[in-house]
């Protein structure tokens, strides 16, 4: 099994610069040698191309759907890549970018994966709809979209079929959700461990309850992490911080449980923005998980092997 790193320069989900430079710096980084220095063989699938937009583009194609058509198009590009990776019994490792590329990862991985499972560790829901989102970017709406809520551009993307059944969803850390995104939490059948719940339960608990719900449900589990999901105090190099979130063991301590688990079959690490970073803080903090993670994964399989 190789690891396939698929960079997604993607910021227009996001309507900020930065994030689109993230493949870039994480590339400069050497992230592919420290993938190597694990034991792993790495196939670099380059970055997806992202269509050139301006201010213009912006409500060209909806009046709530910023850069509707450019999102779409590089997430279709997106999901072909994830789905091949997949196909071929690799690991897929998505560095973004906004995101937006939670819809075409988790469109690729589940025309491979019939049955997966989806945990979202982000500080935001990213479950608004055009009709719910106060901002209109789609980096706030990915995650409702894929479980077949929001404008059909979106839930269609790539193939006409709902990616992810709503309670195979699993979301972590949520502490600064819009009021549309409550009332659809309040009534979903998805797990929602929101920062308080995280809080009075502790991480240990939640990483328990986790696994128990996925095991036996699902054939494997995409992972979208946004470095929102841990306290900005930590990782203030993102498009949209937010305090009092997870530390960065927490977050560590997640992944390298759902790499150890061997339902991992993928992963993205986004909302990286290089331009909001102070002295690389929160790209060490990713590079440093992706290590972590990895490392698990390595040690699960050669564990599996020698069963
Ligand atoms: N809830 C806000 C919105 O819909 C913020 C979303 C932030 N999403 C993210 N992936 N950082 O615009
Ligand atoms: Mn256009
Ligand atoms: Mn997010
Ligand atoms: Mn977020």
């Amino acid at each position: 099994m190789k690891i396939n790193l698929i960079g997604v320069p993607l910021n227009l989900g996001a309507d900020k610069l930065g994030s689109n430079l993230a493949p870039k710096t994480y590339r400069e980084a050497n992230i592919i040698k420290i993938i190597k220095s694990i034991g792993f063989e790495v196939k670099d699938c380059g970055d997806v191309e992202v269509l050139k937009a301006n201010e213009e583009d912006k409500y060209k194609h909806h009046p709530n759907l910023k850069y509707l058509n450019e999102v779409i198009d590089a997430n279709t590009k997106l999901a072909e890549k994830i789905y091949q990776s997949l196909s071929n019994g690799d690991f897929a490792l998505v560095l973004g970018g906004d995101h937006s590329l939670g819809l075409g990862s988790i469109a690729g991985a589940s025309r491979a994966i019939k049955n997966i499972g989806v945990v979202w560790i982000d500080a935001h829901g990213d479950i608004n709809t055009h009709l719910t989102s106060p901002t209109g970017n789609i980096h706030g709406m990915p995650l409702a979209a894929s479980f077949g809520v929001g404008h059909e551009a979106l839930v269609n993307l790539y193939e006409e079929r709902i990616k992810v059944k709503e309670e195979n969803v699993f979301h972590i850390a949520g502490r600064d959700l819009d009021k549309g995104e409550i009332e659809l939490i309040n009534k979903s059948k998805g797990q929602f461990y929101t920062m308080d719940k995280v809080k009075e339960l502790g991480i240990e608990k939640v990483v328990e309850d986790m696994l128990n719900y996925f095991k036996d449900r699902v054939d494997a589990i995409h992972v979208s992490f946004d470095l929102d999901s841990i306290d900005s105090l930590f990782a203030p190099g993102t498009g949209t911080p937010v305090e009092n979130g997870l530390s960065v063991d927490d977050a560590k301590f997640i992944l390298e449980s759902l790499a150890s688990s061997g339902m991992m079959c993928s992963l993205d690490i986004v909302e990286l923005n290089p331009l909001l970073d102070k002295d690389n803080k929160t790209l060490n903090i990713a590079i440093d998980i992706i290590k972590n993670t990895l490392n698990k994964l390595k040690l699960s399989l050669s564990n599996e092997l020698s069963a």
